[in-house]
């Protein structure tokens, strides 16, 4: 062999030796490239939660999620957030049945209705995920447990407000989120309970408003027009009272027309402090969230929960707003 076969010999043995380990260790990453974060989120994260809310951007449910997302962050949970966009119930139980199928370690969810919601609970519970109701039950199911409003006493305790804040005496009004939801049922249910016996209060109109501000604004409007002895709304669900009060300023009732509803988010802050909205029931919807995933992790360790856990329920009017709430500029309009 000439000494210039020999080095081309070489050179080629060498390239060749050369490509050959590049593509074994461009190779090997390319197959693998998933592989570290996997192990990294299986070492960071004890558990996989799903959080499952009937509507996904609706400001009540992103304080449960806030909540939830603490109570992971301190607990090392993974905490997903998933649901339908807008309030849907096809969409709803689709995520419940998709989470479970994917083998989450707990879900978290309402129990919107005994007839869809209680016989899906039951299967998933089945299957060994467990499942913990939040805000709204579904108390016939085999659901482990309940975090959230006793939604009848909240629904009694609007009731009584109205008839303490009336004297007694009012054409009322009814928008409901929703005729089929559970928790929107005993609200109402509550609510008729406690002003049954008094003469001076007669309701006049029940209304859905599917938990949108726009509908509940439109119900409101219609419900002025066809019954002008209207003087008084309750709002069941977290933007009912807002939609029913940016009609009510619109036509400039704010004095002829009173309006209780629910939750405290800033736009009903704002409504309370400039004396349109004169009343609120107050939940507890980050507590809901942050103690749902500490329920959950307890009962995956096997340690007794109780099956109701029932947040606080009060009435908040103008008079309770702490002073810096009365400063506030009018945001969110
Ligand atoms: C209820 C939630 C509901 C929300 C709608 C709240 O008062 O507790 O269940 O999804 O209102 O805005």
């Amino acid at each position: 062999m000439s000494r210039l076969s020999i080095m081309a010999y070489t050179f080629g043995t060498l390239f060749f030796l050369v490509s050959c380990s590049f593509s074994i260790v461009y190779g090997y990453k390319v197959v693998t490239h998933d592989l570290p974060d996997k192990q990294a989120t299986a070492e960071k994260y004890n558990y996989h939660f799903v959080l499952v809310p009937e509507e996904l951007d609706n400001e009540y449910w992103r304080l449960v999620e806030k909540g939830a997302q603490t109570a992971a962050k301190d607990y090392g949970v993974m905490l997903e957030y998933v649901g339908p966009k807008q309030a849907n119930i096809d969409d709803h139980l689709k995520t419940i049945e998709m989470s479970a199928a994917s083998k989450v370690d707990g879900i978290m969810t309402q129990g919107l209705s005994d007839e869809q919601f209680t016989p899906l609970i039951n299967r998933v519970v089945a299957g060994g995920i467990p499942v913990i109701t939040v805000d709204t039950d579904a108390a016939n199911s085999n659901r482990m447990a309940y975090i959230g409003t006793d939604n009848y006493y909240s629904g009694f305790l609007a009731g009584k407000a109205l008839i303490a804040d009336k004297l007694g005496k009012a054409n009322v009004a009814i928008i409901t989120g929703s005729f089929y939801a559970n928790h929107q049922q005993q609200r109402v249910k509550g609510f008729k309970d406690a002003v049954k016996k008094e003469k001076g209060i007669h309701i006049i109109d029940v209304e859905e408003s599917e938990i949108s501000r726009v509908k509940a604004a439109e119900k409101a409007y219609q419900i002025l027009k066809d019954h002008p002895e209207v003087n008084a709304f309750y709002g069941t669900s977290a933007l009912d009272g807002i939609g029913i009060a940016q009609v009510v300023e619109k036509y400039k009732k704010q004095d002829q027309v009173y309006i209780i509803g629910f939750d405290t988010l800033p736009e009903t802050i704002d409504y309370i402090r400039r004396g349109t909205i004169k009343a609120t029931v107050v939940q507890e919807p980050f507590e809901m969230g942050y103690s749902a995933v500490k329920m959950m992790i307890d009962l995956i360790k096997g340690e007794s929960v109780p099956s109701v856990v029932h947040t606080d329920t009060r009435i908040l009017r103008i008079v309770d707003l702490p002073v810096s709430q009365l400063d506030r500029k009018v945001e969110n309009r």
